[in-house]
């Protein structure tokens, strides 16, 4: 994964400004190109060829942009940063969750399809690439463990699925009764955020190499809009740069590198 391919090029999505700052700002002989309504930052990071761009809220917005990346800068994989409502047993705010698989909470086309499936696909979850997630892993590993972000010190890193759909979730019977929903048919979910999925399954469409991080920011409840941006920059934007950092590093830049 993120290995041979004619491109060199490495995607770094983000779903929130805050969040890609940092990343920007890290970057040499950056230049901004506009496309599709969309700023795509262009340059180096650590080594490598990358671009970094929003998603876009939602999962309409977060497929647009997978498009392009795929379409006009033909990247060689793409990996997200952003944050989550954590809606897992044990999955606090300040914890990070890696995803291994994405589902889209709000596709129900049944009784044609069972809930969940996705039309065309004979599937309800989407795997994300295994070596470049398994690298993601690591790096987030070692990003809590040295604890940056003095708050958060007993935070932990999780990986599962994420649940992505076109809503803020933000009650706690919502969130109660998604989980209890997602788990009765056997799927364990961790977390929910509004994008993951989309790109998943436009990755999925052109064979695009995958993976995703989520820090948590909230559970998912009655107070989940509180103080939202301001842990985002305080805190997942500190994990955000420091996993792509060690995640980049991990990561071959060379055409003779598969992993
Ligand atoms: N992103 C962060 N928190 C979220 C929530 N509670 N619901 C959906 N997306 C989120």
């Amino acid at each position: 994964m993120f290995g041979v391919s004619p491109s060199m090029t490495l995607a770094i999505l983000s779903a929130l400004a805050e969040e890609q700052h940092g990343l920007v700002d890290a970057m040499q002989g950056m230049q901004c190109l506009r496309h599709a309504g969309r700023d795509f930052w262009l340059g180096r990071l650590h080594g490598h060829e990358v671009v970094c761009a929003l998603s876009g809220i939602g999962k309409v917005a977060a497929a647009t942009t997978t498009a392009a990346l795929i379409e006009r800068f033909g990247v060689r994989g793409i990996l997200f940063t952003g944050v989550a409502g954590g809606i897992g047993a044990g999955v606090n705010v300040g914890d990070v969750v890696i995803a291994r698989t994405f589902l889209q909470h709000d596709m129900d086309a049944s009784p044609i399809f069972p809930r969940w499936q996705l039309p065309g696909y004979g599937c309800s979850t989407l795997a994300c690439d295994e070596a470049a997630t398994d690298r993601l892993v690591q790096a987030a590993d070692s990003a809590v463990r040295s604890g940056i972000v003095a708050s958060y010190a007993s935070a932990r890193v999780h990986q599962g699925l994420i649940a992505s759909g076109d809503q803020f979730v933000s009650s706690r019977q919502a969130s109660a009764q998604l989980r209890a929903d997602l788990e009765a048919a056997g799927h364990a979910v961790l977390a929910v955020e509004m994008e993951g999925a989309a790109v998943a399954q436009t990755c999925l469409d052109y064979g695009t190499p995958f993976a995703a991080m989520r820090t948590i920011s909230d559970r998912a409840d009655d107070s989940a809009h509180v103080d939202f941006s301001d842990f985002v920059r305080t805190v997942a934007s500190r994990y955000a740069q420091r996993v792509v950092l060690d995640f980049l590093r991990q990561t071959p830049a060379k055409k003779q590198a598969v992993c």
